[in-house]
């Protein structure tokens, strides 16, 4: 007898995935690391646009990270089959997400009241840059977008008196992703409890503005006296807590609390700083922040930085070393945790991946998946989950509803340095 497939947390659960780049991507994308069934209906000719992205080998580097363990359904929208496919899907399906800009899917028939009439217990999920509704509903927009209009990219970083900065990497989609993701375990469970389905939406707007600090209660508490600044370097309002130039790399030094100012002054043997009447308190210390910064980096500048961070760590005083990408990937902690993980790709071969970030005890342990090619799945998935017979299927390719192809369609490519987000 074969052996039954482990249970996943995720295990049974169908999803209908027509997202693309990196906002609705990611979201599918933690799904199917919990054994969730994901298949991605991607619009021909080219798919998700995220495949031409930043290519190695023709190949989307950020699309194999983000599309491993999904299956791909390739159709072309140009002809009307295309939506009675995925009309057709929908009632095979528990969850359908979609990140095209509001209004795309109620073009194509597909907004939420036409799904519910095919599927009623199906969970819809739309995410978007600004939100279904409100004002700035109807524009498209990308990750840097929400964070200007949640007043996040003004603060993010940036020197004080200099213009705000692009952050290097997509925290704002990622941070959507899961928040749809929260929001479709959440649906999921409450249909377990009630049989009902319904839809949800998450926007790149709101998922920033939800990482919003202190800063949205204090402005309503001092109103248009309250301007939050970049912090540049250092904090303004604790301290030391900020940046310092170390022997190899930039140290990140925090002491948000007394005691690991006094911590600190033991590491850096100045232990009569701590009962220093100028520098006791933290609200003495942001007075003098000058001469404490001073004092922090020419410790650095005189201690070798291993040596640094070794007496740092024991006295636990809150410090990191400002690690690039690939200090990042080759370190033994995020090695030995599946921070990051190994994966198989057909055209690029064996790469590095983001790991799953959340450790369940059981039900989902790490699995070998791999990114599809454009349309990989198309006869599996006809099949599988709608039955078709062969001559179906070709007689689908003869009119040219279904698309494959063995490489990503190549495009000019921006030098790695040069390489942004969308
Ligand atoms: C990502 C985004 C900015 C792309 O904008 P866009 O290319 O203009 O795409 P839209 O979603 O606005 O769709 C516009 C049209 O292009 C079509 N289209 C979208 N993606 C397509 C694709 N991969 N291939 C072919 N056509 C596509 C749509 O069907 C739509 O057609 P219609 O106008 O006839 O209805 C937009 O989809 C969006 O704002 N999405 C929500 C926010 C988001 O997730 N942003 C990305 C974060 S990583």
């Amino acid at each position: 007898m074969a052996a039954r497939a482990p249970r996943r947390i995720m295990s049974g659960v169908k999803i209908l995935d027509m997202t693309q780049v990196i906002a609705g991507p990611s979201a599918t994308h933690l799904l199917v690391e919990m054994g969730a069934e994901v298949v991605k209906i991607e619009l021909g000719p080219t798919g998700d646009r995220y495949r031409f992205f930043i290519q190695a080998n023709n190949r989307g580097t950020a699309f194999v990270r983000l599309n491993r363990g999904k299956k791909s359904l390739c159709l072309n929208f140009r002809n009307p089959r295309a939506v009675e496919i995925v009309r057709e899907m929908i009632a095979h399906f528990d969850v359908l997400v979609e990140n095209f800009a509001p209004g795309v899917m109620a073009r194509m028939g597909l907004d939420y009241e036409s799904v519910r009439q095919i599927n009623p217990r199906i969970i819809m999920c739309s995410v978007s840059a600004f939100g279904q509704t409100g004002p700035l509903s109807s524009q498209p927009g990308y990750d840097y977008l929400g964070a200007c209009y949640a007043g996040v990219m003004d603060v993010m970083g940036g020197e004080p008196d200099g213009s705000p900065t692009l952050p290097g990497v997509a925290i704002g989609d990622y941070l959507t992703g899961m928040t749809a993701t929260a929001g479709i375990a959440s649906a999921l469970f409450y249909r377990s409890q009630t049989g009902e389905g319904q839809y949800l939406e998450a926007s790149l707007l709101d998922s920033y503005f939800y990482a919003q600090d202190q800063a949205v209660v204090r402005q309503a508490l001092y109103g248009g006296k309250l301007r939050p600044r970049r912090l540049g370097r250092h904090d303004t309002a604790l301290c030391p807590q900020g940046l310092f130039k170390g022997e190899k790399h930039w140290l990140c030094l925090l002491c948000p609390m007394d005691k690991m100012w006094r911590q600190l002054c033991v590491a850096m043997d100045q232990p009569e700083l701590a009962r220093h009447p100028d520098f006791a308190t933290n609200a003495q210390r942001v007075r003098n922040r000058e001469r404490v910064i001073q004092i922090v980096q020419q410790w650095f500048d005189a201690t070798p930085e291993d040596e640094a961070l070794r007496r740092l760590n024991e006295n636990r005083v809150p410090v990191a070393p400002v690690l690039n990408t690939s200090e990042a990937v080759a370190h033994p902690h995020l090695r030995q945790r599946g921070t990051v993980r190994k994966a198989q790709d057909p055209m690029l071969g064996e790469v590095d991946v983001p790991g799953f970030p959340i450790r369940f005890s059981s039900g989902a342990d790490p699995q070998d998946l791999q990114a599809p090619l454009l349309g990989q799945h198309n006869i599996d998935v006809l099949k599988h989950y709608l039955g078709y017979s062969d001559e179906r299927i070709a007689q689908l390719k003869n009119e040219g509803v279904l698309i494959e192809r063995p490489v990503d369609l190549p495009k000019a490519q921006p030098k790695p340095q040069e390489a942004r987000n969308p």
